[in-house]
């Protein structure tokens, strides 16, 4: 494909200042948007820094004028007021805009496995890429739904050369062990304080006690879902980039295989000298990622398991490193 240059929304973004370096170490200009939420895009050579907002009809157009594809992350959250906007309308006027436009080659748009639903529905079976759309509730969900919808109409309709990176729960710097223990910072759902029910578990929150956290179903065994850290998450994206046998495709990006929450908490709780508390919780479905289509079709082989997540997480704590401002936590 050859593609040279690309338009990266979302550059100030979690997996988008990830990702920045790793286009241009690998020679492409890229043209970054910057919001003005704070969200700063760092400054390196090759990169054009546009600031801008997606809520803007005029804007798409300009931004990907002489580009050949985009890269598109830029998103609002659990947001009532801003997702129709920013998420919905922003995706249709970048996707029309490259639909008018005949040089774009390929448009990447930042998936989830929000849109599968996760631990709030059962799921005997590995989500692959075929699972239907069943976003859990909330407004997020329902726009990665909306977002890929979209995307699966302009194929439909008008041939966009569109790939879906459907990524799972993108962890960085010391987002595991702010998952993971119970005082501050909390990231992430389940929110453990939420769940706690017993003098026990209500204590460690009461007097300002640490604890490591252990999900458990009510028969006893250790609930299991599926991570992403955000290098292999850059590593997706470089991947598909580029690539002519993932256009017009949908691709799962997780770690390497599910943990199971037992086999986490003993691990961080050696590494950090902290108890282990059991939540006993019943909304709980356990889920895995299959990975088959992602590791044959584009070669992902994902590095970061549960272990190297937390070591690199505890190097980050160790280094003394703080944690970037997060405008949503999760
Ligand atoms: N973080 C995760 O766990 C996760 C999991 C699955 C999928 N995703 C998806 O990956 C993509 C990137 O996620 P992230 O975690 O880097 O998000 P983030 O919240 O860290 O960054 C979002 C970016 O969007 C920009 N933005 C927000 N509103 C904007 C607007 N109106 N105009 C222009 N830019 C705007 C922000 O400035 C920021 O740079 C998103 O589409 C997200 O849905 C993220």
């Amino acid at each position: 494909m050859k593609i040279k240059n690309v338009l990266l929304t979302g550059a100030g973004g979690k997996v988008g200042k990830a990702v920045l370096p790793e286009l241009v170490k690998a020679g492409f200009q890229v043209r970054a948007l910057e919001y003005s939420d704070g969200l700063e895009v760092e400054r390196l050579k090759n990169v054009e820094i546009v600031r801008g907002d997606l809520r803007n009809s005029e804007l798409a157009a300009k931004l990907i004028a002489d580009m050949e594809a985009v890269i598109h992350l830029a998103n609002v959250k659990e947001n009532r007021e801003l997702f129709l906007d920013a998420n919905l309308k922003g995706t249709f006027y970048l996707l029309d805009a490259c639909k008018q436009s005949n040089h774009i080659r390929q448009y990447i748009q930042a998936g989830s496995d929000a849109r599968a639903g996760i631990y709030y529905y059962p799921h005997p079976f590995p989500i692959d890429e075929n699972y239907p759309h069943s976003g859990y509730p909330g407004y997020y969900p329902l726009s990665k739904v909306l977002e890929e919808v979209m995307c699966e109409q302009f194929r439909t309709q008008y041939q966009l050369p569109i790939t879906v990176l459907r990524f799972s729960w993108i962890h960085a710097d010391d987002d595991i062990l702010a998952h993971i223990t119970l005082r501050e910072p909390n990231f992430g759902v389940p929110v453990w304080q939420d769940w706690a029910s017993t003098p026990e578990q209500k204590r460690y929150f009461q007097e300002g006690l640490d604890g490591v956290a252990c999900l458990l179903h009510p028969g006893g065994s250790a609930g299991k879902r599926q991570i992403v850290g955000v290098k292999d998450v850059v590593k997706s994206i470089m991947l598909a980039l580029n690539n002519p046998t993932a256009v017009g495709e949908a691709f799962n990006v997780s770690g390497p295989s599910p943990f199971a929450y037992d086999v986490l908490a003993r691990y961080v709780s050696e590494k950090m000298n902290l108890p282990i508390v059991n939540f006993t919780v019943s909304e709980f479905n356990d889920f895995s990622i299959d990975m088959n289509k992602s590791r044959s079709v584009l070669g992902f082989n994902p590095d970061y398991d549960i272990f190297r997540i937390v070591d690199e997480a505890l190097e980050f704590r160790r280094a003394g490193k703080k944690r970037p401002d997060c405008l949503y936590p999760g």
